[in-house]
């Protein structure tokens, strides 16, 4: 893959320091997310696991730039995030794939956009990324000709085509049926364990956030705060899904749930 793969696995740390994010609304002021210190290592995988509407996607919209923060500060690498931050891919719950572009076109969008250069190395880059997601001989067929669950590798693909070093994924697999996600999880931790860029991976799913993730950042009812951050080093690595059998996994999943029981989060 020459040139284009020499700038995989090169993630970039991510910081935030005292972000909170109080948004105005019709009915007043209201606290999205209050206080929220963190360090993500370069090329760490972190999942966000939290209620609804405790500010998971607010905390990412605000680490992309698109989306300012009330107070605190938020750095990828070195740089202070203040307007949207562009080395970045964004998949979100939803794909958005242009229905008149093939797979591949939808794949080589951000190289176009960005005006990189040369398209052809890109070219055989989503095609690498196509193939390693399962979806070689789908290269010219269209969004509408497949399933949900290949679409959302077609929006992984695109997202990860200009290897960013940070990778935000907010609830990408929420739309899927059961057995699909698991799949799309067992195909994600394979991807990511060649590209090892930095990802933020929103899920509601306690499971899927142990299962993919280095650290996983379990967060309270809104306002949303750390309630706790787990280290899952002693999941090895690589994964397969059969690592959800074993009584380490088992015992990271229960600290969440209890985390969320003591909480009243769940009951
Ligand atoms: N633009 C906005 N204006 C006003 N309030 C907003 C806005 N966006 C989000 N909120 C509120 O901020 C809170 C956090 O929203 P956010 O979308 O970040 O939650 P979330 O954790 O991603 O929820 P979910 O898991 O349901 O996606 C919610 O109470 C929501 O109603
Ligand atoms: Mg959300």
């Amino acid at each position: 893959m020459g040139a284009v793969e020499s700038k995989l696995s090169s993630g970039l740390p991510v910081r935030l320091d005292g972000v909170s994010k109080t948004y105005e609304t019709s009915n007043g002021p209201m606290r999205a997310l209050e206080d929220v210190s963190l360090q993500v290592r370069e090329g760490e995988f972190l999942s966000i696991v939290g209620p609804s509407g405790c500010g998971k996607s607010t905390l990412v919209m605000m680490v992309s730039g698109l989306l300012p923060a009330t107070s605190g500060q938020i750095f990828v690498g070195d740089e202070k995030v203040q307007k949207p931050y562009t080395k970045l891919g964004f998949v979100f719950q939803q794909d958005v794939l242009l229905d008149w572009r093939t797979v591949l076109q939808n794949v080589l969008l951000p190289v176009e956009i960005k005006h990189l250069a040369p398209v052809e190395l890109y070219r055989q880059k989503a095609l690498d990324l196509l193939k390693m997601s399962g979806l070689s001989g789908f290269e010219q067929r269209y969004p509408y000709e497949l399933s949900g669950g290949m679409r959302q590798r077609v929006s992984i693909c695109r997202a990860l085509v200009t290897s960013p070093p940070l990778l935000l994924m907010d609830e990408p697999f929420g739309a899927l049926d059961a057995l699909t996600r698991e799949q799309m999880n067992s195909d994600l931790v394979q991807i990511w364990q060649q590209t090892r860029n930095t990802v933020l991976f929103i899920t509601h799913n306690i499971d899927e956030a142990v299962f993919l993730a280095d650290r996983v950042l379990v967060m309270s009812k809104r306002p949303g705060r750390i309630l706790s951050l787990l280290d899952l080093k002693d999941i090895p690595r690589p994964r397969s899904l059969k690592v959800k059998d074993t009584p380490e996994f088992q015992k990271f999943v229960a600290n969440v749930r209890d985390t969320f029981v003591n909480q009243g989060i769940l009951s």
